[in-house]
């Protein structure tokens, strides 16, 4: 199988490199080798290099920012993704598009399903759905698979931010009433190659398993760097979203039902052992 990525410098587009499996050749394209939000690069590429498969993991992912910079976000989350659809099209290869749980409003009191009802409440969210929609026009036969709260060794996200915060502070104040699942990039990088070699068609939901506040996920990290010796300890406080506003609304409680992608996936590890594995990572590399 030939595969192409997008978005090959994000967390998501460097665990697909470390996760590829035998048998696949992969081509992959950082923001710096094409601008997915041109059409003619993003033409010339799949032209070139003729895939059976591509996976867009390039995206918008500042969901603050895109409150103000929602045009930008809409470029490259909405009409970029419409543009690889047309040009797998062109060339019959199939698509494997990320997306996410803001495309919830976070309100359902059950993990959201593939086929629940989309109710964004941020720009960003806003933007993510309107590429599935681009998307879905073009090539409904695509995959799109939704995920949530995802992090990597080596990469910009919530536990490195944290690990970096706990080595600066004796105490740290965290959201304690949004709720979702931490999903490490490489199981979710693995799970992402099965979907393309299963040849799957539809939306699909993939998190690790178990859910968590930002809170316990700040908590699991502190005590599991601690175990490791890579903090000395910090007091890690529940706040609420009321007393930490940011510009993008986020969605409550944006847990999702991923029984229908772990048919064909295998089940996933539960987070915690997830991010124990990340930590190992992330330690090797300082
Ligand atoms: N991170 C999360 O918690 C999370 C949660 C749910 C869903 N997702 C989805 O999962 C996918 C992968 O996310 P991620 O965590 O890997 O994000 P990431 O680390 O921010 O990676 C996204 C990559 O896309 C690149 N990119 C941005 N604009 C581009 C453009 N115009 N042309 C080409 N590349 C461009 C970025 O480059 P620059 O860094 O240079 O901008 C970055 O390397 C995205 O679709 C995201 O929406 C992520």
């Amino acid at each position: 199988m030939r595969a192409v990525i997008f978005g090959a410098g994000g967390q998501v587009g460097r665990a697909l490199r470390a996760n590829l499996p035998e048998g696949i050749a992969v081509e992959s394209f950082a923001r710096e080798d094409i601008d997915i939000a041109s059409a003619d690069a993003v033409f010339a590429v799949i032209k070139n290099t003729r895939p059976d498969v591509v996976i867009n993991a390039a995206a918008y992912t500042a969901v603050d920012r895109a409150e103000a910079e929602t045009d930008t976000a809409f470029l490259i989350n909405a009409k970029a993704p419409g543009h690889i659809a047309e040009a797998c099209k062109a060339v019959s290869a199939r698509l494997v598009h990320m997306s996410t749980d803001y495309v919830f409003d976070g309100t359902s009191e059950r993990p959201y399903r593939p086929d629940d009802p989309t109710h964004p409440v941020s720009a960003y969210g806003r933007s993510k759905l309107a590429g599935e929609h681009a998307v879905r026009k073009t090539l409904p036969d695509a995959a799109i698979v939704r995920t949530a709260w995802v992090y990597a060794a080596g990469g910009a996200n919530f536990v490195v931010t944290m690990l970096r915060l706990m080595g600066e502070r004796d105490e740290l104040a965290v959201v304690a009433d949004q709720i979702g699942t931490p999903t490490h990039a490489d199981s979710l990088a693995r799970a992402l190659w099965k979907l393309a070699a299963n040849g799957a068609e539809g939306v699909f939901h993939y998190t690790d398993a178990g859910e968590a506040s930002w809170h316990g996920f700040a908590t699991a990290i502190e005590e599991e760097a601690r175990a490791l010796n890579m903090i000395d300890g910090c007091t890690v406080r529940p706040i609420t979203t009321a007393d930490y506003p940011t510009p993008a609304a986020r969605p409550a409680r944006s847990l999702l039902d991923c029984t229908a992608t772990y048919a064909i996936t295998g089940p996933a590890n539960h987070w915690r052992e997830e991010l124990r594995i990340m930590l190992d990572q992330q330690k090797a590399l300082s």
